[in-house]
């Protein structure tokens, strides 16, 4: 349970709020860049309650400015990409990718009004697939070396949805180890009596087997590990490691398998204001190429044009009471990001922590709370936000884990990380991802 002041500051993220100043102090996804391809118009957007336009200048590079003119106000999506910046359709002034202001036409003699015109520019990059923005103050930090963004374009892809709650909300939905044993169980293929062609029911199969894991939390200068431990029917130890990234970043084991190829998904849930978030998810195939036209046709039949879930809270999110019989636990197809759509989104917008009943399978929910929290009063002191890179040597991460796999007996999941991770050190495996 949270305080209402406590649940306040992990959910409210505009500008000058504490939380937001955490995450400002990142690089945030913002779009996916196949989103924004050349020629495409200027692309208003709103990221942590801010009012913004992106758009691609001839050369293929990215400027981000604040959304409204700062002569009169006027609209800049609606504007001209021209002469190496934006240009308003009003009067025609034209801003460049740092916010100058590099003509004003209906100004006689321009020069020294023009340059004191400072419009909101944000820095913009891409990487893995993903357009970031650093909306913070002072220099940017690195980009994270994640695998997830810097492997061969053949081995990932990215993905953005858009869901309506706040981000916390999505961030505990994604390291909570205990849901995957109900809200994405599906009953194994005896049991449905009939063929199935989704691998994805491989891991749903273990989850249900043990409803009640073993879960042990570490935490790391990266985040939070979390390692949940289920002992199956037939005797095996089934480990799943998964991970909270500061400050609003994950990765979860689990989408690739149906490709049955090893991988994981990274993830990021960027608030486009206190109500909605962005979704953006990686899915990084580690073994062999990605198969991008099955995720691609897999993921259409569940997001709309609009980048929304077809399953959404007014059409009950299409949940089928006949599957909930034989099939699934949810009723909600296999499609895991719907099932995890109901899951967040149902308690209402912002979640009032307050009325919580947390038990110990909260664990890791607790815990990734209490590193946000952490996090916010490091940087209300005065200090550098947890995990932020400025050193390129140190932009490595041989401890950030992410399998899902039978373990030896004996062994906790800790002691078996740190295992995985030595043999990894000494060159034995390539395990981290
Ligand atoms: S409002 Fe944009 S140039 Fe006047
Ligand atoms: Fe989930």
């Amino acid at each position: 349970m949270l305080s209402k002041e406590q649940n306040d500051l992990i959910t409210q993220t505009g500008p000058g709020t504490p939380c937001g100043q955490l995450l400002r102090s990142y690089w945030q996804p913002i779009l996916t860049s196949e989103e924004l391809p050349p020629g495409a118009p200027p692309l208003p957007l709103r990221i942590m309650s801010e009012e913004l336009v992106l758009y691609r200048n001839a050369d293929g590079s990215l400027g981000m400015l604040g959304l409204y003119c700062p002569h009169r106000g006027t609209d800049l999506s609606y504007g001209r990409i021209e002469d190496g910046g934006l240009r308003c359709l009003y009067h025609g002034w034209l801003f460049d990718a740092k916010g100058h202001c590099q003509d004003q036409p209906a100004e006689k003699g321009g020069g020294a009004f023009r340059d004191k015109i400072r419009h909101i520019a944000y820095p913009v990059r891409e990487m893995g697939g993903l357009v970031f923005a650093y909306m913070g103050e002072g220099e940017p930090p690195l980009i994270p070396n994640y695998n997830f963004l810097t492997a061969p374009e053949d081995y990932r892809i990215a993905f953005r949805v858009v869901q309506d709650c706040n981000w916390v909300q999505a961030m505990e939905g994604s390291i909570d180890p205990a849901h995957t044993s109900f809200l994405h169980r599906i009953a194994p293929k005896e049991k449905r009596g009939q063929t199935d062609a989704t691998p994805a029911g491989m891991h749903a199969d273990y989850f249900g087997e043990d409803t009640c894991p073993d879960i042990e939390i570490e935490r790391t200068w990266f985040g939070v590990r979390i390692c949940t431990l289920r002992n199956l029917e037939r005797g095996e130890r089934y480990l799943r490691v998964t991970n909270y990234l500061y400050p609003n970043g994950a990765t979860v084991v689990g989408a690739e398998t149906a490709q049955n190829a090893g991988g994981y998904s990274g993830r990021w849930y960027v608030p486009v204001d206190d109500r909605t978030h962005l979704r953006f998810e990686l899915l990084h195939v580690t073994d062999e190429p990605i198969n991008k036209q099955m995720f691609r046709a897999r993921r259409s039949k569940e997001i709309g044009p609009d980048n929304r879930h077809i399953r959404n809270a007014a059409n009950r999110y299409l949940q089928d009471r006949e599957e909930m019989k034989s099939e699934t636990f949810s009723g909600l197809g296999r499609y895991f990001p719907a099932q995890d759509a109901l899951a967040i989104e149902t308690p209402g917008a912002i979640y009032d922590r307050s009325q919580e009943h947390l038990g110990r399978s909260d664990l890791a929910v607790v815990q990734m709370r209490r590193a946000l929290l952490d996090a916010i009063e490091q940087m209300q002191a005065g200090g550098e936000a947890p995990g932020v890179l400025r050193d390129p040597a140190k932009n490595v991460f041989p401890d950030l884990m992410v399998f899902g796999d039978f373990i030896e007996p004996g062994l906790s999941g800790p002691e078996h990380c740190a295992q995985r991770l030595e043999r990894t050190r000494s060159g034995g495996t390539k395990d981290a991802p």
